[in-house]
C-alpha cells in the first residue's frame, strides 16, 4: 500500500489524546522551559520506556509525561505541532480530547489549557491545515464525583468546546458510575463519547450506549465477543473510533492481523481509524491506515471507504440519535 495513496485521502480523526501527542523531544523542551524534573535521563531513557504491558502501564508514563505541560504557549505548542502532522497525513478535522483533571489538579488553570490548544486549532484553520474540535475527557479513575464536577467546570468554556467524553483506567469502573457527568455534559449541549471495550468487557459498550447515551464509542475492540452487540451497533450507525496500533501495542489484541476491525466492518458497523496516542505507539493516523491495510490485506477502496466514515462519524452537523 502507498503512503502518498493514503495521506491523500480527506480523513478525520476522531480518537487523539492531544496529550498523547507528546513526542519525547518536545517533552524535554518543555521540561526545560519549566524547570519540571522528568524521571527519565533523557529522549532515549524515555523511549526505552514506551514498552507496555497493558493500558495502565502505558497511563503511568502518559500522566508523568504531560506534567510538563504548565502555560497556554505549552498546550499551544504541543496541538500545533500534532496538526502539522495530522495535515501532512490528510486529516482535514481533528476531533481531539483532553484530561481536563489531569492539569488542574496539578494547580494549571483550565482557561490556559482550552486558551492554548484553541489558538492552535484557530491558526490551523486559518493556514489551510485541519479544523481543530475539542472534546474534555473525565478520567475514570478520579471517580465519578470528580467527573460532575469537572463537567461544570466547562461552562465557561461551553463555546471553545465541541463535546466530552472519557477515558483512562477501564477495568472495575464501569460507564454507568459516570451517568451523571453525562446527564451533565448534555445539558451544556456538549457532544457525548466514551472508551469502552478497550479492555473492558462488551457490558461496558451496552452501558455506554444505553445508560450514558453516547454518539460514538472509543475502541470498541471487545464489542467483536458479542453479536447481539455487534448487530445493535450496526443497526445504530453507532461510529467505533478504533485504533489499531494502539491496540497491538497495549495488547488489547496479539497482533494486528488478528485486530476486529475488519470483522466488523463485514457486520456492518461504522468503523474509523485513528492513532490514541501517536508520540507513544509510534504511529500517526496514516501509519494506522497502512498498517491495517498491510496485515489483513485491506484494498485502497476498503481505505477509502475508512476515510469517508470518518468524515460522516464528525461532530459537524445535528446530534445523532441520543442527542438531545
Ligand atoms: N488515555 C489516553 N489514552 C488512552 C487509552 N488508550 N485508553 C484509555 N485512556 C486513555
Ligand atoms: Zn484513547
Amino acid at each position: 500500500m502507498d503512503r502518498t495513496f493514503v495521506a491523500g485521502l480527506p480523513k478525520a480523526e476522531l480518537h487523539l489524546h492531544i496529550e498523547g501527542s507528546l513526542e519525547p523531544e518536545l517533552a524535554f523542551e518543555l521540561a526545560a522551559r519549566n524547570g519540571v524534573d522528568l524521571p527519565y535521563a533523557d529522549v532515549a531513557a524515555l523511549r526505552r520506556a514506551f514498552s507496555f504491558r497493558d493500558l495502565q502501564s502505558f497511563l503511568d508514563v502518559y500522566y508523568t509525561c504531560m506534567t510538563v505541560l504548565r502555560t497556554a504557549e505549552d498546550f499551544h505548542d504541543l496541538a500545533e505541532a500534532y496538526l502539522a502532522r495530522a495535515r501532512a497525513d490528510g486529516v482535514v478535522r481533528a476531533e481531539v480530547f483532553f484530561d481536563p483533571q489531569e492539569h488542574t489538579s496539578r494547580g494549571i488553570p483550565l482557561a490556559d489549557v482550552v486558551t492554548g490548544l484553541s489558538r492552535a486549532g484557530e491558526e490551523s484553520a486559518e493556514t489551510g491545515g485541519p479544523h481543530l474540535a475539542l472534546i474534555a475527557c473525565a478520567v475514570r479513575h478520579r471517580g465519578p464525583e470528580e467527573a460532575v464536577e469537572m463537567v461544570h467546570s466547562l461552562e465557561p468554556h461551553r463555546e471553545q468546546l465541541t463535546g466530552f467524553g472519557m477515558d483512562s483506567t477501564e477495568v472495575g469502573l464501569p460507564p454507568r458510575l459516570f451517568a451523571a457527568a453525562f446527564e451533565a455534559a448534555r445539558g451544556l449541549g456538549l457532544r457525548c463519547v466514551a472508551h469502552a471495550g478497550e479492555e473492558g468487557p462488551p457490558e461496558y459498550v451496552w452501558e455506554a450506549i444505553d445508560v450514558l447515551g453516547v454518539e460514538r464509542i472509543d475502541h470498541g475492540a471487545r464489542a467483536i465477543e458479542d453479536a447481539a452487540l455487534v448487530r445493535r451497533l450496526a443497526a445504530d450507525g453507532t461510529p467505533l473510533t478504533m485504533c489499531p496500533v494502539s491496540n497491538v501495542r497495549l495488547r488489547v489484541v496479539p497482533e494486528l492481523a488478528a485486530h476486529p476491525l475488519p470483522r466488523l466492518l463485514d457486520a456492518g458497523v461504522r468503523v474509523t481509524v485513528n492513532s490514541d496516542d501517536p508520540a507513544y505507539f509510534g504511529g500517526y493516523v496514516a501509519d494506522n491506515y497502512l498498517a491495517l491495510a498491510e496485515a489483513c490485506g485491506l484494498s485502497e477502496a476498503d481505505l477509502a471507504g475508512l476515510a469517508q466514515s470518518s468524515l460522516d462519524a464528525c461532530f459537524t452537523g445535528a446530534g445523532g440519535p441520543h442527542h438531545r
